[in-house]
């Protein structure tokens, strides 16, 4: 069974991109992938500085998101659109799982992996600014990225009273998301 793990790039309490992620997680986990489904509130992190990185060594907790990332086999990753490309919470935290301790190997958390990248924002292009930046990002550190992605315009009126995803369209785009990285996961993994 492949490993993925799903994060939002926003800690925020009713973060529209925490709800997409859980649609594609599903979808995720339908098509047969363990997922792990986490936030980044749990990961708090310092901005990276190399000074600090040098004399006090990586964080506990930018390692333990690291080894997250260094176990799975791909990723699920909603992001805000913030000033036309990602927040710097996401940033700083891919940054910090960039960096190698003790015997890892360089890159260790992306080279080999797959993701899919989805966007949601009250906005008419739904974050699809954020989407080029991120996708380029995550190319340029050995992360394979799948063609399909999702920018979710407009996401406030596609939400239930309690903040879920409600509207059917989006549920099954977002569901294929998922299911599509899962099954590109299982290719890579057996290659
Ligand atoms: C600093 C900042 C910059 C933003 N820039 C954009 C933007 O370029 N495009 C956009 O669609 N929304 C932009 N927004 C609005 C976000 O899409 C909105 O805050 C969204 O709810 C963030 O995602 P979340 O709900 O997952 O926290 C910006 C918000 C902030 C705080």
């Amino acid at each position: 069974m492949v490993k993925l793990v799903a994060f939002a790039g926003s800690t925020r309490e009713k973060s529209y991109n925490q709800a997409i992620i859980e649609v594609a997680v599903e979808g995720a986990r339908e098509a047969g992938a363990e997922v792990k489904l986490i936030t980044l509130a749990d990961y708090p992190m310092p901005i990276f500085n190399q000074d600090d990185e040098a004399e006090h060594g990586i964080p506990e907790k930018a390692q333990q998101f690291k080894e997250l990332l260094i176990e799975a086999d791909g990723f699920l990753i909603a992001s805000p659109e913030y000033n036309s490309s990602y927040p710097a919470l996401l940033k700083n935290a891919i940054d910090w799982a960039s960096r190698q301790a003790g015997d890892e190997k360089v890159l260790a958390a992306y080279k080999g992996k797959v993701a899919g990248i989805m966007a949601a924002s009250e906005g008419a292009l739904g974050g699809m600014r954020v989407l080029v930046t991120l996708r380029m990002l995550l190319e340029n550190i050995g992360t394979m990225v799948l063609p399909n992605q999702k920018a979710i315009s407009r996401v406030n009126t596609l939400l239930d009273e309690s903040g879920k995803v409600s509207d059917e369209k989006t549920i099954k785009q977002l569901k294929l998301l998922g299911k599509q990285t899962a099954e590109l996961a299982v290719k890579i993994t057996a290659s």
